[in-house]
């Protein structure tokens, strides 16, 4: 099994709907950028043609209703092509990758939300993505109902994000679970802060862990 990546770097976005993780990612790969890393910035479900049809398939209000178990594997499926064509080709090149979601959003939604297994969904990530695991995760952690104030007046609401407030309590809770597991991997940011002290805690970590890894200075 592959598991983290030895070339390039490898960062990750996770957290409930409306915690800010795209405004941070795009923060991250613009730093990244001026210290002369080549950064390519990606997301889940999405970031390949298929994934773009997948994702339209599990979120948009009109699609047909989808089970849980189809649902896990849809998720998969994305993750699979998505590793495959555009993750792992990066980071063979030596270049770093910050995705807007990736496994533990499976963890969180389809074990913490759907209540699914978290065995089962631990495997088929396993499998989807054949063992790649990122360096480092970025978890925004907010209260869920707090996090859908910012983003209701703001754009379209998806099918997930209809889901009712236990659904993403549950979700919050998993991936706080998660991370106490992964303690090593990954950093619990509290997001319920300003944008630049939030943008601030995660820049103290990147920098160091790009002097662990001699990389961008
Ligand atoms: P986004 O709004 O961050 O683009 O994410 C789309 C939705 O998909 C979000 O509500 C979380 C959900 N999701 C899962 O349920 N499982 C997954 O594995 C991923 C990547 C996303």
């Amino acid at each position: 099994m592959n598991a983290i990546c030895q070339r390039g770097l490898f960062l990750t976005f996770e957290g409930v709907d409306g915690v800010g993780k795209t405004t941070q990612a795009q923060r991250l790969r613009d730093y990244l950028s001026v210290r002369g890393l080549t950064v390519v910035i990606t997301h889940e479900p999405g970031g390949t043609p298929l994934g773009e049809a997948v994702r339209r398939l599990l979120l948009e209000p009109s699609a047909p209703h989808i089970g849980k178990r189809a649902e896990a594997l849809l998720y998969s499926a994305d993750r699979a092509e998505h590793v495959a064509d555009v993750i792992r080709p990066a980071l063979e090149r030596g270049e770093c990758v910050i995705s807007d979601r990736y496994t533990d959003s499976s963890v969180g939604y389809q074990v913490g939300g759907r209540e699914l297994s978290s065995l089962d969904i631990e495997r088929l990530s396993e499998w989807a993505t054949d063992g790649l695991q990122p360096n480092r995760t970025y978890l925004l952690d907010m209260d869920p109902a707090a996090a859908r104030r910012r983003f209701v007046v703001s754009r379209e609401t998806d099918r997930l994000e209809l889901e009712p407030e236990p659904f993403q309590n549950r979700a919050r809770r998993a991936f706080l679970d998660l991370a106490k597991r992964h303690r090593d991997r990954i950093v619990v940011i509290d997001a319920s802060r300003r944008v630049d002290e939030v943008w601030s805690a995660i820049r103290t970590d990147v920098n160091a862990l790009l002097a662990t890894r001699k990389m961008g200075s």
